[in-house]
C-alpha cells in the first residue's frame, strides 16, 4: 500500500481533527503517501482532493469541528453517486480509506469495501449510538458540555427556586443526557430507551419541593420528546415556574476533552495498522477495555448497549 485517504463524514464531533491528525502522522511514519478528501462522500463525487503532510495537522489536536469539513451526502445513496465517488477513488489510485464517522457513514464505507476498496470506519459521533465501541469521539466532550450547562443553569435555577427543563442531543440514543443527568446530579433523566410517567417525574419533582430543594434539573434526550412540551406538561400539572432550555448545536463544538483527543488518536493510528495489514470492512472500536476491530456488518446488527445500572443509579442518587 502507498496511498491512502482520509475524511470525515456526517454530524461532526470534537476530537475529529486529533483522528484525522493520527491518520496523517501515522501514514506518514510508514512511508505512505496521504490525502484529505473535502466534505465527506460529497467531497469523493465533486473530486475534492488535497495532499496532506505533517503540517497540514498542525495545531489541529485540541481544535474543536473538522478541518476536512464534513456533510451529509444524499447523491451518495445513488447508485450514480456512488458509481462517482468510486471512479475517482480509482482514478486518483487511492489504495486505503480512513471514514471518521458514524452509523450512516459506515453505510457509504461499506459500499466502498464492497467495491473493492480498503476502508476502515473510526467512530466519531456525540451521540455514541454505535455498537462494538465503549465510546465514540466526541461522546466525552459532549457529556461534559451539558455538564458545564447544568452547573450553569443550576445557578440561575437556585436563585429563583425554579424548575429547569434541558432538551440535549442524541438522536435516539439517551446515552448524553444519562452521561450528563449522572454527573450533572439531574432529579429525573428522561431517555428514549426508557418509558416514562409524567406523573412520576412531578410526583419526584413535588417531593424535592416538599423537602425545600431550591431547584430541579429535569433532562430530556431528543429522542424521547421535546423539552418544550414537557415543561408545558408539568408546569400545566405543578403549577410552578419552568424555563425550558434546548442547548442544541453548542453540544457538538468546542475543544475535545483529552479523553477524547487520546481516543482518536488510538483508534485513527488502529484504523491505518489494519489498511497495511490489507484489511478492509472493519470499524475501529475501544471495546471491553482494548482497541478493537469489528466487521461494519456486524456494527450494523447490534443495538449500542443502554446502561441500565447507570440509569437506575442516576434515579436512587437523584432521590
Ligand atoms: O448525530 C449528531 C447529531 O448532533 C444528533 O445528536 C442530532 O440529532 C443531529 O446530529 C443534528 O443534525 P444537524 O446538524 O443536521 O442538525
Amino acid at each position: 500500500m502507498k496511498k491512502i485517504a482520509v475524511f470525515t463524514s456526517g454530524g461532526d464531533a470534537p476530537g475529529m481533527n486529533a483522528a484525522v491528525r493520527a491518520v496523517v502522522r501515522k501514514s506518514v511514519f510508514h512511508g505512505l503517501s496521504v490525502f484529505g478528501i473535502k466534505r465527506g462522500f460529497q467531497g469523493l463525487i465533486n473530486k475534492e482532493i488535497v495532499p496532506m503532510q505533517l503540517g497540514s495537522v498542525a495545531d489541529s489536536i485540541h481544535r474543536g469541528g473538522t478541518i476536512l469539513l464534513t456533510a451529509r451526502s444524499p447523491e451518495f445513496l445513488t447508485a450514480e453517486g456512488q458509481a462517482k465517488a468510486i471512479t475517482f477513488l480509482r482514478e486518483q489510485q487511492i489504495e486505503g480509506l480512513v471514514v471518521i464517522g458514524g452509523d450512516g457513514s459506515f453505510r457509504g464505507a461499506q459500499v466502498l469495501h464492497e467495491a473493492g476498496i480498503l476502508t476502515v470506519g473510526v467512530p466519531a459521533t456525540i451521540d455514541n449510538d454505535i455498537a462494538f465501541t465503549d465510546f465514540c469521539i466526541g461522546f466525552d466532550t459532549a457529556v461534559n458540555t451539558v455538564s458545564d450547562a447544568i452547573n450553569k443553569l443550576r445557578d440561575t435555577a437556585t436563585s429563583h427556586e425554579r424548575i429547569y427543563v434541558i432538551e440535549v442531543m442524541g438522536r435516539n440514543s439517551g446515552l448524553i443526557a444519562l452521561h450528563a443527568g449522572l454527573a450533572g446530579g439531574a432529579e429525573s433523566i428522561i431517555v428514549p430507551e426508557a418509558p416514562f410517567d409524567l406523573t412520576e417525574v412531578c410526583n419526584r419533582l413535588q417531593r424535592g419541593v416538599d423537602r425545600g430543594k431550591l431547584h430541579s434539573i429535569i433532562l430530556v434526550a431528543e429522542g424521547a420528546g421535546s423539552a418544550l412540551h414537557i415543561g408545558e406538561e408539568i408546569k400545566r400539572i405543578m403549577q410552578l415556574e419552568i424555563r425550558v432550555t434546548i442547548l442544541g448545536h453548542l453540544q457538538r463544538g468546542g475543544t475535545p476533552t483529552a479523553f477524547d483527543r487520546i481516543l482518536a488518536s488510538r483508534l485513527a493510528a488502529k484504523a491505518v495498522d489494519l489498511l497495511l495489514e490489507g484489511k478492509s470492512g472493519l470499524m475501529t472500536g475501544f471495546y471491553k477495555g482494548e482497541v478493537a476491530a469489528t466487521p461494519f456488518t456486524e456494527v450494523f446488527k447490534k443495538q449500542k448497549e443502554f446502561s441500565w445500572d447507570d440509569y437506575k443509579l442516576a434515579a436512587i442518587l437523584a432521590i
